[in-house]
């Protein structure tokens, strides 16, 4: 029988990545309005070192996710399948383009990044100006992200507990995958 659930592991990726994802932005958002300082300083080490695990993470997840058939859709029609699919993507897109435009935007500021603790010095030419249309360009995208990602869980909420047809517990170990089964 085919599963109604996703793997463990991916299972597991999912939720660390979106984890990972929501506390790299919500440090991103605090720290624009603290004022410049050693503390200032240091959220933004940790801000790009989340932000990069999301991308190495994300590698990961794509890896093991290519070639593996994911559990069958949930009955829809062909346009709302094709919606979830292409909404997907984009969110794998956003996984690698945020953290790829922050990492570009640090460097070419002159910025040496840290991942947690392991120092990736620029290889690139500083460039102020177009630093700062990058830092512009990365805020955008996080925004972007965030209300695609933010629309997906809503979704995924609206799936599970008003249409009752499990797709929340496609990702989750727990809850009723398929709530609308008939009684055996
Ligand atoms: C999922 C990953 C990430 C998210 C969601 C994210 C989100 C954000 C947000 C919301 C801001 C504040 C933007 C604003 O309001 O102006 C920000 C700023 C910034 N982020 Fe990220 N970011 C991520 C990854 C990264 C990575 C990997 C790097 C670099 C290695 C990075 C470097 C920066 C820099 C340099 C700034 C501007 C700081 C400043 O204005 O001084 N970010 N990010
Ligand atoms: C930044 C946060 C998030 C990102 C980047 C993200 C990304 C994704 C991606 C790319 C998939 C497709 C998996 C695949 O088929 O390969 C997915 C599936 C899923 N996500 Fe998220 N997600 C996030 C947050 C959430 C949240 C907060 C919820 C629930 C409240 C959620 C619920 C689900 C569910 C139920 C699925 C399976 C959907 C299906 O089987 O059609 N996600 N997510």
């Amino acid at each position: 029988m085919t599963s109604l659930r996703y793997d463990p592991l991916t299972q597991a990726l999912h939720w660390i990545i979106a984890v990972a994802v929501v506390t790299a932005y919500a440090i991103g958002l605090v720290r624009e309005d603290l004022p410049k300082g050693d503390f200032r300083t240091w959220l933004l080490t940790l801000h790009m070192s989340i932000g990069l695990l999301v991308a190495v993470l994300s590698v990961v997840r794509i890896g093991w996710r290519v070639g593996r058939t994911a559990p069958a859709p949930i009955a829809a029609s062909p346009a709302l399948q094709l919606a979830a699919r292409a909404g997907h993507l984009a969110l794998y897109v956003a996984l690698f383009a945020v953290p790829a435009v922050g990492l570009l935007a640090a460097w070419i500021k002159g910025r040496t990044v840290g991942f947690f603790g392991l120092p990736l010095p620029s290889p690139l030419a500083v460039d102020k100006p177009f630093a700062e249309q990058l830092e512009h360009l990365h805020a955008f995208v996080a925004h972007a992200m965030l209300l695609l990602a933010g629309g997906h869980a809503a979704i995924a909420i609206v799936h599970q507990f008003l249409l009752k047809d499990g797709t929340l517990a496609r990702m989750l170990p727990f809850l009723d995958p398929a709530p609308n089964r008939p009684a055996e």
